[in-house]
This record gives structure tokens, C-alpha cells and sequence, in this order.
């Protein structure tokens, strides 16, 4: 197995390390815009490779895509990432144009990859990848609810004083500050739902700091938040090579399902060999459905804007 991660940057590096560790593929490309940055990082992982004991084949390029060649599942990291007090959406004019070169770039070397999309808008980057490429929608997999539902797990464990581990909880809708909705209702401690154990302010505050979770980070670190999207990216690559029909929140094409068209948006998906595989239907409740519309509203009208560009 062949995986590439395009984006040699916090996320990209991270995901490529987390997959180096857990032996998912014999080779592992990482690919760079920046002269030198993927060579450099992708040896420097290498050179963990008897002290973590893998013996995956990390390989640099400066933006060589034939070194890419034959890749099963390629993740897609690049374009600028957000600065403290900008949006994810601020992002598409200069990321759109990356996204799209990127994607040619793979196909012309890996026909049948599947595509895993990190870049920020992540849900109109995820929409251009599938509308600009022409691949079957099964192959196009938006990351955003993966590392959402992460970070709302991590919330409600802090105030459950709980394992992360021990808790089933997802955000579906758009991976923006504004559009994604943590489903608080559904969410439970092994099998009882956490609403039993929380106030109305704590849920409240769980909701609103899982929302921002990757503003918090930025602000913290600066740049773009690093660990947690690429351990997501990488949790992705493990369930489709393994294929191990892992249930994820996911950004992908939706053509009626939770009464969405034309959009890709986070919904519950099994991811498995063939891509995503399966579209779950978690039966919101009226507020959770006036809150998915809204969301898909949203993320139209920054589909919109593409066409613009
Ligand atoms: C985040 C970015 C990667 O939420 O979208 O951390």
C-alpha cells in the first residue's frame, strides 16, 4: 500500500507521522511546495524509524509528483492555514487555485486514489475536489467531523471526568466556527446519554467551545492546529486501508440524504475500502435539522464564491 500526504506543514507532517507509526502503508510519500521542507521532515521521520520500530518507507519531494505514482489514498494538506482571528472561509480565494492544481497533479499519477480533503474551507474544498476531478463521489472525503467529534469528545470528558475513549459523540454540518453542531442530544457515556450528567450551562459550554476548538488552538499556537487534524487524517487512512467500515463524521457528497443536494457536508459515513461507504441517518431532531439547513446554507453560498474565482 501507497499513501502521499501533499502539505509538509504541522498537519501534514503529523498525519504522515501517525501513519508512519502504525505501519498502514510500505511507502509514504510527503510532498512540499517549499524547496527542501518535505526532503527534510520526511528524513527526519525516518530517522525515528528504529527508536518508534516501523518500517514504513518515508519519502520526501519538492512538489515531484511522479513520486506520488500509484497511490491508494492521498491526503491533502496544502494551502495557507488560518492565523489567529481569521476564519477558516477567508481562505478560499488563495487555497481554491491550490486545491484544484493538487488534485490534477495526483490523478495524472494516481488514477485510482482516494482523496482525503484537510485544506481549509474544508467543506468548498472538499465540493471542488469532487466537481473539478469527476471522481465517483465515493473517493472524496472531507476530514472536518472526524477531528470535530475529537474535540467534542475531549470537551465532554473534561467536565464527565471521563476517558475520551469511553464516549460516542459527533458534530455533523459544516468544519466552520458558525456551521458545525455538536449533537449533544445523541451523545453518550457508554450507552447513557450524557445530558443526564450535565447542567444546561455545561452542555451549553461544551457546545460553544467544541465550536471553536480550532480558533482556541490558533490563538494558542499561532498558526493552524496541528496534532488533532492529522491524527483525524490519519484515523481516515487507517479505516479505509484496513478496511475497517469505521463509523466517522465525514464531509461528503450528499444527494438527498438528511435532505441536502449538491453539497458536500458532515454527516455520519462508514469509511472502508472503497472510500466512504455508507451515509447513516442519525434522525435529528427539529432543531438539529433547522440547524443542518442553516449550516448547508452556509456552506452553498461559500460554494458559491467559487465560481467567482
Ligand atoms: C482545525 C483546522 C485544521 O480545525 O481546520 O484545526
Amino acid at each position: 500500500m501507497k499513501v502521499t500526504v501533499v502539505g509538509a506543514g504541522a498537519v501534514g507532517a503529523t498525519c504522515a507521522d501517525n501513519i508512519a507509526r502504525k505501519e498502514l502503508c510500505s511507502e509514504l510519500v510527503l510532498l512540499d511546495i517549499k524547496e527542501g521542507i518535505a526532503e527534510g521532515k520526511a528524513q527526519d521521520m525516518m530517522q525515528t524509524a528504529t527508536l518508534l520500530g516501523f518500517d514504513t518507507k518515508i519519502v520526501g519531494s519538492t512538489n515531484d509528483y511522479t513520486k506520488t505514482a500509484n497511490s491508494d489514498v492521498v491526503v491533502i494538506t496544502s494551502g495557507l492555514p488560518r492565523k489567529p482571528g481569521m476564519t477558516r472561509e477567508e481562505l478560499i480565494g488563495v487555497n481554491a487555485g491550490i486545491v484544484k492544481g493538487v488534485c490534477e497533479n495526483i490523478l495524472k499519477h494516481s488514477p485510482n486514489a482516494i482523496i482525503i480533503v484537510i485544506s481549509n474551507p474544508m467543506d468548498t474544498m472538499t465540493y471542488l475536489a469532487l466537481k473539478s476531478t469527476g471522481l465517483p463521489k465515493n473517493r472524496i472525503i472531507g476530514m472536518g467531523g472526524t477531528l470535530d467529534s475529537s474535540r467534542f469528545k475531549y470537551q465532554l470528558s473534561q467536565h464527565l471526568g471521563c476517558s475520551p475513549s469511553d464516549l460516542n459523540a459527533v458534530v455533523v454540518g459544516g468544519h466552520g466556527d458558525t456551521t458545525m453542531i455538536p449533537l449533544i442530544s445523541k451523545a453518550t457515556w457508554n450507552s447513557v446519554p450524557v445530558t443526564k450528567f450535565l447542567s444546561a450551562e455545561q452542555q451549553e459550554k461544551i457546545v460553544k467551545d467544541t465550536m471553536v476548538g480550532g480558533a482556541t488552538l490558533t490563538a494558542l499556537i499561532g498558526t493552524s492546529a496541528w496534532y488533532a487534524p492529522g491524527a483525524a487524517g490519519a484515523a481516515l487512512v487507517e479505516s479505509i486501508l484496513r478496511d475497517e467500515k469505521k463509523l466517522f463524521t465525514c464531509c461528503v457528497a450528499l444527494d438527498g440524504e438528511y435532505g441536502q443536494k449538491d453539497i458536500c457536508l458532515g454527516v455520519p459515513v462508514t469509511i472502508g475500502r472503497s472510500g466512504w461507504e455508507k451515509i447513516i441517518d442519525f434522525d435529528l431532531n427539529a432543531e438539529e435539522k433547522a440547524a443542518f439547513e442553516k449550516s448547508a446554507a452556509a456552506v452553498k453560498s461559500m460554494n458559491d464564491v467559487l465560481a467567482t474565482l
